[in-house]
C-alpha cells in the first residue's frame, strides 16, 4: 500500500513537472533556462531571460586565507552587491610548468560557490594576463626562464602555445561554473587591459577569443576591460584591446558627470551599431601603495558615491575595484615601474584588510538601500571581527644568510664564470647570494645591472647597496673599504616582485659589466 502510494505521488510530481515545462514553451521565451548575454539591442544584460544589472565588487581569493573567505564575502553581500569580480593568475596556479593546482586557497569554483550561496554571482578574468599588482601581472615566471627572447602577450607561438595548454586545463575549472550550466560565473574577461600594451597585437586578442570559445562553448558571454588613463586618451587604447565578438567594457574612477558621458560614449563606441548595456568593470574606490610612497590622494567619499550615482542612472552596471583588497602573502606581490608594491593589499577599500568596515562602506550600503526595485537589498554587516593582542613572540635562528659558509648548509649552490639569474637557476622569489674571492682588488665595484637590491660584504663586512631603479634611484658603483686580494666578496640580491603593470621579461638578474674586474 505504502509503496504504491509513494509511486504514484512521484507521478503525480512527474506530472506536475511536465506542466511547468509545458507553461514556458508556450510562453515561447523559455525564460527560466539558465543563460546570460548581452542583449545589444536593448542596451542590457539578460539573465536566464530577465532584464539584468549588477553592482559588484572585485575581491581575489588569492589574497585571502581560505579560512576566511565566507567572512570576507558576506561582507561584501551586505552591501546589497549582487555580484564579485575576480582575476585567476595563470602563476598561482601552474607555480611550477605542468604542475597545476585548484586545492586550498587555490579553489576558486569554491569561492564561486561560497559567493553564491549568499546571493551573489561571478565575473571571472581568466586571462592569461592578469596585470592586478600581483607578480609579474600573473604570467608564471618560468615562461622567461625557457625562453629569455618570449614576446609575451603577442602571437608569438612560444607564448601562444602555452597559453592553449593552460586555459585547456582551466576551462575544466571553469565550465562547471558557467551560467548555462546553471552556476555563478555570468561572463569570462579575457585579457586584462590589453589597449595599454604597447604591442597592439589583434591576431593575438582574437586568438585567445577563438581559444576561449573553443574551449568554454561559443554561447559563452566573453568581455574585455581597458582603462581610461588621466590624460584622457582611452579611446587608443580600445582600439587595441578591443576584440571583434567580445563585449567591450571600460575602466574608470571617480570623475566629473561630463567625464562618465564621454566615457560611456566611448565604450559603446566599440560596441555593435554602438549599442550594448554601460559597465565600467573598475571603478576606484582606493588605491595602491609603494614601497618608499610617502603620501597618497584618494577622492572623497562625496565625489566616489556621486560618480557611482551617475553611472547608476545611466543605467550602468559598476564593479568597484577593490571592494576588499586583503594581502599579497608570502612575495606574491608585483611590483610597478617606480618600485614594488607593498604587501598589504588593503587598497583603502571600503573593507579593509582585516575585514572591518570604513566609513564609505556604510555611504555604498545607504546608496544601495535607496535604489529603487534593487532585488539584492543590502543585509545586516556582520559585526567587525575581534581584535586581540599578540603575545609574545620568540623568533628562531633558521639560517645565517649572510654567512656564506654556514648558508651553503642549507641552500644548494651552483658554480659559475658569470652570475646566474634566478630564472636560470629556477628561483622564482626572494633572495640569492652570490659570492667570489677577489683575486686582485680595485677600491670600487661597478655592476652594470643588479635587479633588484644588492647588498654587498667583504669578508663579512658590510659595503653598501646598490639599487636599480628604485623611485627613479641608482646605484651602480659601491667603494669597497680596506679591500684586499684574497678578500670573500658577498652579493645578495633582492627580488622584490616583476613588474606588473608593463610586462617586459623581467630577469632578476646581476649582471657584470665588460670593465668589471676581479
Ligand atoms: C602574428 O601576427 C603577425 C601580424 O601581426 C603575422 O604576420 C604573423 O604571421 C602572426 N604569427 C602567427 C604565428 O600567427
Ligand atoms: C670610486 O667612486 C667614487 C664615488 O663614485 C669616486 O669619487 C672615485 O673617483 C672612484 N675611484 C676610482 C679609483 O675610480
Ligand atoms: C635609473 O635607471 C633607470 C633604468 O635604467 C633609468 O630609467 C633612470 O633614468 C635612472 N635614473 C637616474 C636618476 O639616472
Amino acid at each position: 500500500m505504502f509503496f504504491s502510494f509513494k509511486v504514484m505521488t512521484s507521478r503525480l510530481l512527474l506530472l506536475l513537472c511536465c506542466w511547468t515545462a509545458l507553461a514556458k514553451h508556450r510562453d515561447g521565451t523559455e525564460k527560466n533556462a539558465p543563460s546570460f548575454l548581452v542583449d545589444y539591442e536593448n542596451d542590457r544584460f539578460l539573465l536566464d531571460g530577465e532584464p539584468f544589472r549588477y553592482i559588484s565588487g572585485s575581491i581575489h581569493y588569492f589574497r585571502i586565507h581560505p579560512d576566511q573567505w565566507l567572512d570576507r564575502l558576506k561582507r561584501v553581500r551586505a552591501l546589497g552587491f549582487n555580484a564579485i569580480q575576480y582575476y585567476v593568475p595563470w602563476n598561482w596556479h601552474e607555480v611550477e610548468r605542468g604542475t597545476f593546482d585548484f586545492t586550498g586557497g587555490r579553489d576558486f569554483a569554491r569561492f564561486s560557490r561560497l559567493a553564491e550561496s549568499l546571493g551573489m554571482y561571478t565575473l571571472l578574468r581568466m586571462g592569461p594576463y592578469s596585470c592586478g599588482e600581483w607578480e609579474n601581472g600573473g604570467l608564471p615566471y618560468w615562461l622567461i626562464a625557457n625562453d629569455k627572447d618570449i614576446v609575451q602577450r603577442t602571437n608569438d607561438t612560444r607564448f601562444t602555445s602555452e597559453v592553449s595548454r593552460w586555459f585547456s586545463v582551466l576551462s575544466t575549472q571553469i565550465i562547471p561554473l558557467l551560467r548555462r550550466n546553471g552556476g555563478p560565473v555570468l561572463m569570462v574577461q579575457i585579457e586584462n587591459e590589453y589597449g595599454s600594451y604597447y604591442a597592439c597585437d589583434h591576431n593575438y586578442n582574437n586568438f585567445l577569443r577563438d581559444e576561449a570559445w573553443r574551449l568554454l562553448g561559443k554561447d559563452t558571454q566573453l568581455y574585455t576591460t581597458d582603462n581610461f588613463p588621466a590624460d584622457g586618451s582611452g579611446e587608443g587604447y580600445l582600439k587595441c584591446g578591443a576584440v571583434d565578438g567580445v563585449f567591450a567594457t571600460v575602466d574608470f574612477g571617480p570623475t566629473i558627470p561630463q567625464n562618465v558621458d564621454k566615457y560611456f560614449a566611448i565604450q559603446r563606441k566599440f560596441l555593435p551599431n554602438g549599442r550594448g548595456p554601460l559597465v565600467n568593470s573598475e571603478f576606484y574606490p582606493g588605491w595602491l601603495v609603494l614601497w618608499g610612497q610617502r603620501e597618497q590622494q584618494l577622492p572623497s567619499d562625496e565625489a566616489m558615491i556621486a560618480t557611482a550615482k551617475a553611472m547608476w542612472d545611466k543605467g550602468a552596471s559598476i564593479n568597484f575595484y577593490m571592494i576588499y583588497g586583503g594581502t599579497n602573502f608570502g612575495f606574491w606581490n608585483g611590483a610597478e615601474t617606480n618600485a614594488p608594491v607593498i604587501t598589504s593589499y588593503d587598497y583603502s577599500a571600503p573593507i579593509s584588510e582585516n575585514g572591518d568596515f570604513t566609513p564609505v562602506y556604510m555611504k555604498i550600503r545607504n546608496w544601495i538601500k535607496s535604489i529603487p526595485g534593487w532585488k539584492n537589498e543590502p543585509t545586516n554587516p556582520p559585526k567587525s571581527n575581534e581584535k586581540k593582542a599578540y603575545p609574545t613572540v620568540s623568533m628562531q635562528l633558521m639560517m645565517p644568510i649572510m654567512q656564506m659558509e654556514k648558508a651553503r648548509k642549507y641552500a644548494s649552490c651552483s658554480a659559475s664564470t658569470n652570475p646566474l639569474s634566478f630564472e636560470d637557476l629556477r628561483w622564482q622569489f626572494g633572495y640569492v647570494l652570490y659570492y667570489t674571492k677577489l683575486k686582485t682588488c680595485g677600491t670600487n665595484l661597478t655592476i652594470e645591472k643588479v635587479h633588484d637590491f644588492g647588498y654587498v660584504r667583504l669578508s663579512g663586512k658590510p659595503q653598501g647597496r646598490f639599487v636599480k631603479n628604485f623611485w627613479d634611484k641608482n646605484t651602480t658603483t659601491i667603494n669597497l673599504k680596506g679591500c684586499q686580494n684574497g678578500d670573500t666578496l658577498e652579493i645578495i640580491v633582492e627580488n622584490q616582485g616583476r613588474q606588473t603593470y608593463e610586462t617586459i621579461n623581467d630577469f632578476k638578474v646581476f649582471l657584470l659589466s665588460r670593465n668589471t674586474k676581479g
